[in-house]
């Protein structure tokens, strides 16, 4: 995970190279997610400064629309693909099953930084709905039943890496 001071950096370079103009902020906002991976509160606040615009009114722009993340991703992103092929064939019930057996809502990330949650539009591989993607791992014709299953080998290796110490700190 990018440490606070990697995200100063990244926002430091970023608002370098634009213009102090207020049309700049969706742009802006979009380049840091995509750099920092969410926009932290922070980073929020360095935008607002260097356009000159209130941290209200930044942020409220920012929860507008839903493209924008204020929490890092889980080590373990995890999205249910919900178009329509996905839809038909069950994607909503595969995202009940995640959200139960992980115990977060769509958008939200688990307290331990381990798995994320989110919906998305077709992942071009309709084929294979209904689709999930775990980490980078694309899980297919997935049923409520094979859910807790497919989560076992992410909760082993995060489980590993806790009693190895490598337990990670969210920002
Ligand atoms: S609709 Fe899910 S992969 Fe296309």
């Amino acid at each position: 995970m990018i440490t606070e001071e990697q995200s100063s950096q990244a926002v430091a370079e970023i608002l370098g190279r634009y213009r102090r103009e207020k049309k700049n902020l969706i742009p802006l906002l979009q380049e840091v997610q995509t750099r920092v991976g969410y926009l932290p509160r922070k980073a929020l606040q360095e935008i607002a400064d260097f356009l000159k615009m209130s941290d209200v009114e930044v942020w409220g722009v920012a929860t507008f629309y839903n493209q924008f993340r204020f929490i890092p991703l889980g080590k373990y992103h995890t999205v249910v693909c919900m178009g329509t092929a996905c839809h038909l064939a069950g994607g909503r019930l595969i995202l009940e099953a995640l959200e139960r057996e992980l115990g977060i809502k769509v958008g939200e990330t688990a307290e331990d930084g381990n798995f994320s949650l989110e919906r998305v539009a077709c992942i071009g591989c309709c084929m294979l709905a209904p689709v999930a993607v775990i980490g980078d791992k694309i899980h297919p014709k997935m049923t409520p039943f094979k859910v807790e299953e497919a989560l076992i080998p992410y909760r082993q290796e995060a489980g590993g890496e806790l009693r190895e110490g490598k337990s990670r700190g969210k920002s």
